[in-house]
């Protein structure tokens, strides 16, 4: 009789035990993936910029405004010094998608400006739904306020989020989205 009480105080004391280093680590899940984040270095944005605006600053600059995206990026920098900002430009579709697997592992989220190909390309909505990242869509100019096919994107809805229309400062407001979203 004492024995069979003796085995199941200590069964309980054991459940008591899971139960409590579940607990614990609950609570400290965040603070973990804080520590991660240390051990692994400053979280990491890739802006992705697609075709044609290699050219901002000389490009339609009455859309598109006339300061160059390497301007922009280096005031961006020094606005965001606690992340680790990297920035592609490329013409070609098929790049952009290169450019997205390679960030699986590597990068904590992504800002996207897909150019046209925001418009036309189900293989970069295909890309953003395979890699499991927080992308933002944006858009410098107000595609809404512009022509019709410029008002529907094949990315917004495989995208975390999308900011249209506020200039260069799109960018600005996706990298501060993203920080919090990463953070949380
Ligand atoms: C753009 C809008 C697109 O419609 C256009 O093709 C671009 C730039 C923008 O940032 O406003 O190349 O993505």
């Amino acid at each position: 009789m004492i024995r069979i009480m003796q085995v199941s105080c200590e069964r309980r004391l054991f459940f008591i035990y899971i139960n409590y280093r579940k607990i614990i680590s609950a609570c400290n899940l965040k603070a973990i993936a804080l520590t991660l984040q240390n051990i692994r270095g400053n979280m990491k944005i890739l802006i992705i910029n697609g075709p044609n605006l290699n050219l901002l600053g000389r490009r339609e600059p009455e859309i598109y405004g006339t300061t160059s995206f390497e301007d922009y990026f280096a005031s961006l920098k020094e606005r965001f010094k606690e992340v680790e900002l990297s920035y592609f430009q490329t013409n070609h579709e098929g790049e952009i998608i290169d450019k997205l697997h390679s960030c699986i592992g590597v990068c904590d989220a992504v800002v996207l400006n897909a150019g046209a190909y925001s418009h036309t390309s189900l293989a970069i909505a295909d890309a953003i739904a395979s890699i499991d990242l927080p992308i933002v869509e944006v858009h410098i100019s107000n595609v809404f306020a512009r022509e019709t096919i410029r008002q529907h994107s094949m990315l917004s809805s495989v995208c975390k989020g999308v900011i249209v229309g506020f200039g260069l400062k799109s960018y600005d407001l996706a990298v501060s989205s993203l920080i919090d979203i990463c953070k949380k």
